[in-house]
């Protein structure tokens, strides 16, 4: 168990306003406390191992890099906590049967261990979407953005009009379920609903069962169509949440999914695809490339034309952490100098860009760039 004193020796208490924002390039996470949140469904709160606090957007997620073998693994989890309460964040996952990182961390995280950990990053929030009234829907696991988005509207602003409705296979695998209840007494506009698709044998059980369906969703939410609509759960359960609502006539800009996406498979840039189609190396055409140089690793390396950075660095055996390779995640953020062409999805805070920064996966040189890496 940790204590206090555990904290750096001589390191005085600081206040919120003393601190500086976790930095995840400098700092790593330390776990402080594992709880069991429902069967096969773990939480697992960090702090930072340098008194700093966490500045992120209820709903957004962060990548943790998992000593699982020889290579690290990089595996992205939605933050359950509020950056209400910025002094420790935490994630809970649910361990599939054929999970490689959140089945490691089951079994070997533990308070006092620490690990590598990139973000907060993503779009998913509330905070993006402002609204009168709010619909989350989630099934399984997609409950942890929720519940980070509505431990938000807790703590500032109560009044609130939320509409939540989890759906689970059982009663006792909806996750966080007696804080929700707790959550519903105190909150005069939450209204709370769980849908399970069986009806267990051994509890009495009052609420619907069954799958979600047009008419189950209006009798859970009435007045679904006014409200802005937030949706996170395995990707089936989303694109039948998509259909319902479509057939029913609801505007889709008031709807908003959790989506990671899945990393490309890396292209082979065309120039070197068409150079090397039958062609000896004498009779190849000449391929336009930009030096590239990482700076960390000492490495002079060519980026062909449309080659990001990241796959650069690959090429030339540099090592840049990166989990979506989608710029959603901020894991390969690097500082970069030179031209470079950046399209991402949010991966990325204006400051950093400002601060020299750039994402790896989404950035291409259009001359010669200096990388630290
Ligand atoms: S790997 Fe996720 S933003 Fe680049």
């Amino acid at each position: 168990m940790l204590k206090i004193t555990d904290a750096p020796t001589g390191s005085p208490y600081l206040h919120l306003d003393e601190m500086q924002p976790w930095n995840d390039h400098l700092q790593t996470l330390e776990c402080v406390w594992v709880t069991d949140e429902a069967p096969g469904v773990k939480t697992f709160a960090f702090r930072s191992d340098n008194q700093t606090w966490f500045r992120y957007k209820p709903g957004q997620f962060v990548t943790l890099e998992l000593p699982v073998g020889e290579e690290p693994v990089m595996r992205t989890y939605t933050l359950s906590s509020s950056p209400s309460r910025p002094f420790s964040i935490s994630i809970t996952a649910k361990a599939q049967a054929d999970s490689i990182g959140t089945r490691w961390m089951f079994e070997n995280l533990v308070p006092g261990m620490r690990v590598k950990a990139y973000g907060p990053a993503g779009g998913f929030s509330l905070y993006d979407h402002p609204a009168g009234r709010y619909f989350f829907l989630s099934a399984g696991s997609g409950i942890t953005p929720m519940m980070s988005m509505l431990r938000w509207l807790y703590d500032c602003a109560p009044m609130t009009d939320v509409s939540f409705v989890n759906c689970a296979r059982r009663p006792d695998e909806i996750i966080f379920r007696s804080e929700l209840e707790l959550l519903a007494s105190r909150m005069p506009g939450l209204s709370l609903g769980f849908l399970v698709e069986e009806r267990p044998r051994t509890q009495s059980w009052f609420g619907p069962t069954g799958r979600l369906d047009l008419t189950r969703l209006a009798l859970l939410v009435p007045d679904f169509a006014d409200r802005e609509v937030f949706c996170c759960g395995p990707e089936p359960f989303m694109r039948a949440v998509r259909v319902l609502l479509e057939a029913s006539g609801f505007d889709m800009q008031q709807y908003h999914q959790e989506s990671f996406g899945t990393g490309p498979i890396e292209p082979v840039p065309a120039e070197i695809a068409e150079a090397s189609d039958g062609l000896l190396p004498s009779e190849a055409p000449e391929v336009a490339t930009t030096p590239v140089t990482f700076t960390l690793s000492g490495v002079e390396a060519e980026a062909y034309s449309g080659q990001s950075i990241l796959q650069t660095a690959r090429a030339s055996g540099v090592r840049i952490p990166a989990a979506c390779e989608l710029g959603l995640c901020g894991t390969c953020k690097v500082k970069a100098s030179g031209p470079i062409e950046m399209n991402h999805n949010g991966g990325i805070l204006d400051d950093d860009i400002a601060d020299g920064y750039v994402l790896a996966c989404c950035s291409t040189p259009r001359g010669p760039v200096s990388v630290e890496a």
